[in-house]
């Protein structure tokens, strides 16, 4: 049975600058998006790949899929997103066949992620696993902070509350793959009427159902291109597989 991966590609990227959609900026000449879409189609249990486009440019990137020179051998589809994150997962969701039971949410914004790591993910969940997310350890110390109360300044100076054991810290990745029952009934739960649950990840709408979410190892490589020097790595990473 094949596996279904979710790219949700819909956000703006405002953390990366002004410009085009994250999802579209140029890696190397090449699409994040399309980078992850490759990433993906990689591994072998990846028979479908969703991608989640924003509203706007939807037949924009259906063209971009198709005109790839060597398109991967698994089906591709494109469905518009929403506004938030989760309302784009769950609308890519709706797009995968019922007869599917094994889904993967890939964020476009980690193009390189090593066909290791999906495969990792894929086989965690065939094994049994409901919930399964690839993590690294957290290399800086975190510091917690209060809420926001009124009147600080933005950038001044925050009180610390409290320094988490390290340790007992992850950082966590993409792909997050889960059983397809478990994800489809976290994001019914959760959603409040624009789609919004508040959460950064999809495990997280799956620890609130109480269903247990386990780690697999990540790979540094499949960070989130988030911020301009995110993409100066990312072209170096992609050099270094060139050599
Ligand atoms: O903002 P952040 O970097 O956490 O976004 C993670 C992923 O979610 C990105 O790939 C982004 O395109 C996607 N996203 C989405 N729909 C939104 C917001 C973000 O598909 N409305």
């Amino acid at each position: 049975a094949i596996a279904a991966a979710i790219v949700p590609a819909a956000g703006s990227g405002v953390r990366l600058g002004p410009g085009t959609p994250k999802a579209l900026r140029p890696l190397n000449g090449t699409p994040l998006l399309v980078h992850a879409v490759r990433a993906l189609a990689r591994a072998r249990a990846i028979g479908l790949v969703v991608v989640v486009a924003p509203p706007d440019r939807t037949e924009a990137v259906r063209a971009l899929l198709d005109q790839q020179p060597a398109p991967p051998p698994v089906e591709q589809m494109v469905v518009p997103g929403g506004a938030t994150r989760q309302e784009s997962v769950r609308l890519g969701l709706a797009a995968v066949p019922e007869s599917i039971e094994v889904v993967l949410v890939h964020d476009a914004a980690r193009p390189l992620v090593p066909v290791d790591t999906v495969d990792a993910v894929v086989a965690a969940v065939r094994a049994g696993a409901p919930a399964v997310v690839p993590a690294l350890p957290v290399t800086d110390t975190v510091k917690q902070v209060g809420p926001a109360p009124e009147g600080r300044l933005p950038g001044g100076p925050e009180p610390v509350v409290g320094t988490p054991d390290r340790s007992l810290l992850r950082a966590v990745q993409t792909p997050q793959g889960f059983d397809r029952a478990t994800l489809a009934k976290a994001h019914e739960l959760h959603a409040d009427a624009t789609g919004a649950t508040g959460a950064t990840d999809d495990a997280a709408l799956v620890e609130r159902l109480g269903v247990p979410v386990v780690l697999v190892p990540g790979h540094e490589e499949a960070f989130k291109v988030t911020r301009p020097l995110d993409l100066v790595l990312a072209e170096a990473v992609l050099a270094r597989r060139r050599l």
